[in-house]
């Protein structure tokens, strides 16, 4: 018992009584001098940050990266510069509609958000479990969003608001395909790909530029649960993807993913019969097939969840030399909107945090603002540029230039896009079992809409194959028989019963 630590006030004062408040008399009142139940109680009142606008509720884990094949000659990123090298990383996965005390079972898109913690700074994936997106324009994000929480009267989610804006937004299709396939509810975090799901870019040291597009299989597969498994799931465990993960690493059972690349040339970009920038699509693979780079897996879990994952800060503007951005206008949008977040979720100096700060060296000359905690060294180069040994500027990090051409303007991103073909063929591609499992989610999370939105919808599933919208139908129409059948009284189901 000697040996354990005194504990003290956040000013290292020691405490006495940690049991008893001070009193005037042992029945009370309290005194307002006991500042260490005053420090007590407003601490407890600030233990919250903002959750995450979207993605809320999310779990993580360290690893690390292992590259297995070459391909500096495509990126001088330096942690793809020798096979067998190694970097840190940290993974959050989470999925994106509800709050923080939201069910992991839940059918959604699942966020898979990795930060290397690379020799040349942190490089940030924040992608998810799909390929694609539900909107090809930034703009359309807050509306999406809104649609995915609750109703600003009943305070419920709204099927409705779902429907109408997907039926509204038919670039939506691709990405309501695979919410509603199997895919759309994963066992948990280890049985899932993931994707950087937008077009980035590699540069190599003669300043070529190549499209890439990243993707992590899975190399614990699939596994998926039915809406009814999922809701047993629920009703016992609300935890379920966090314990899965969580208890896997516990016993050395570390999952693991496959790291591959799709490369386009930079010039092929202009010949594709589809935007490679469109976030809505993917690019075939027998045009550009996966190439294997290596091998992310996760070995550790957090010892402070909130420390280290709730204040992880990942934002698709992180990127490091040999790593560049795209034309596609999400990924645009999402270089400000991260950041900004982070800001405001977590606080001006977020990066200085032990789990944001890059494992290399930070020099930079924006110094002040709320919980600066590290004084920046050499006190005469606080400004830029200085006579005082102060950082400089790296010109081998400079990018290649981005090849971009147009006027300015609001174009249309509806115009002559084909949002038909892609989540046609994926349909196509699911056998007999699950594409009824697919007609019946979709039926039965259409229950509510009215009639005019569902047909409205049904006109897009009709476009991509009329065997979907004919699926939908009858599992709509079968829901219906089923509920008309039904006994929905108690004196009904009593006398049913008889
Ligand atoms: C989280 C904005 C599209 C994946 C967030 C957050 C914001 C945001 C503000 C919360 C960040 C935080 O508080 O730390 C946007 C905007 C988008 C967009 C404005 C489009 C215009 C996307 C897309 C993907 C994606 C296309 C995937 C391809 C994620 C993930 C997280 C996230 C995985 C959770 C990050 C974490 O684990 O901390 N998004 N998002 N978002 N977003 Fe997006």
């Amino acid at each position: 018992m000697n040996q354990r630590p005194v504990l003290t006030t956040t000013a290292g004062a020691p405490v006495p009584d940690n049991q008893n408040s001070a009193s005037a008399g042992p029945r009370g009142p309290l005194l307002l001098q006991d500042y260490q139940l005053i420090e007590k109680l407003a601490h407890q009142n600030r233990e919250r940050i903002p959750e995450r606008v979207v993605h809320a509720k999310g779990s993580g884990a360290y690893g690390t990266f292992t590259v297995t094949h070459d391909i500096s000659k495509y990126t001088k990123a330096s942690i793809f510069s020798a096979i067998g090298k190694k970097t840190d990383l940290l993974l959050r996965f989470s999925t994106v509609a509800g709050e923080r005390g939201a069910a992991d079972a839940e059918r959604d898109v699942r966020g898979f958000s990795v930060k290397f913690y690379t020799d040349e700074g942190n490089w940030d994936l924040v992608g998810n479990n799909t390929p694609v997106f539900f909107i090809r324009d930034p703009m359309k994000f807050p509306d999406f969003i809104r649609t995915q929480k609750r109703h600003p009267r009943t305070n419920m989610r709204s099927p409705t608001a779902m429907w109408d804006f997907w039926s509204l937004s038919p670039e939506s299709l691709h990405q309501v395909t695979i919410l509603f396939s199997d895919r759309g509810l994963p066992q948990g975090y280890r049985f899932l790909n993931g994707y950087g799901s937008h077009t980035f870019s590699f540069w190599n040291d003669a300043g070529e530029r190549y499209w890439v597009k990243f993707h992590f299989k899975s190399m614990q597969g699939h596994k998926h649960w039915t809406n009814e498994e999922a809701n047993q799931i629920i009703a016992n465990d609300r935890e379920s993807a966090q314990r899965d993960l969580y208890d896997s690493i516990e016993k050395g059972d570390f999952p693991r993913w496959r790291v591959c690349v799709q490369i386009m040339p930079e010039l092929d970009a202009e010949k594709t019969s589809y935007n490679p920038f469109d976030l809505t699509k993917v690019w075939p693979h027998a045009e550009y097939p996966l190439h294997e780079v290596g091998v992310m897996e996760l070995n550790r879990n957090a010892e402070h969840y909130f420390a280290e994952i709730e204040q992880s800060s990942f934002s698709p503007s992180n990127i490091v030399p040999g790593i560049g951005f795209s034309p596609d206008k999400v990924l645009q949008a999402r270089l400000f909107a991260y950041a900004d977040a982070h800001r405001y979720r977590v606080g001006t100096h977020y990066e200085a945090l032990p789990v944001n700060r890059p494992r290399s060296q930070v020099n930079v000359y924006h110094a002040d603002g709320a919980m600066r905690f590290d004084a920046p060294k050499g006190t005469d180069a606080y400004y830029e540029p200085n006579s005082f040994n102060g950082p400089v500027e790296a010109p081998s990090a400079k990018e290649p230039p981005l090849r971009i051409h147009g006027d300015a303007d609001r174009y249309n991103h509806r115009d002559g896009n084909d949002d038909y073909t892609q989540p046609g063929n994926l349909f196509r591609m699911f056998d007999e079992g699950q594409r009824q499992r697919f007609f019946d989610n979709i039926a039965g999370a259409m229950q509510g809409v009215p009639a005019f939105i569902i047909e409205r919808q049904l006109e897009h599933f009709r476009k991509a194959d009329p065997a979907w919208e004919a699926g939908v139908r009858a599992a709509l129409q079968h829901i219906e028989t089923s509920a008309a059948s039904a006994p929905t009284t108690a004196a009904d189901v009593a006398e049913a019963a008889e």
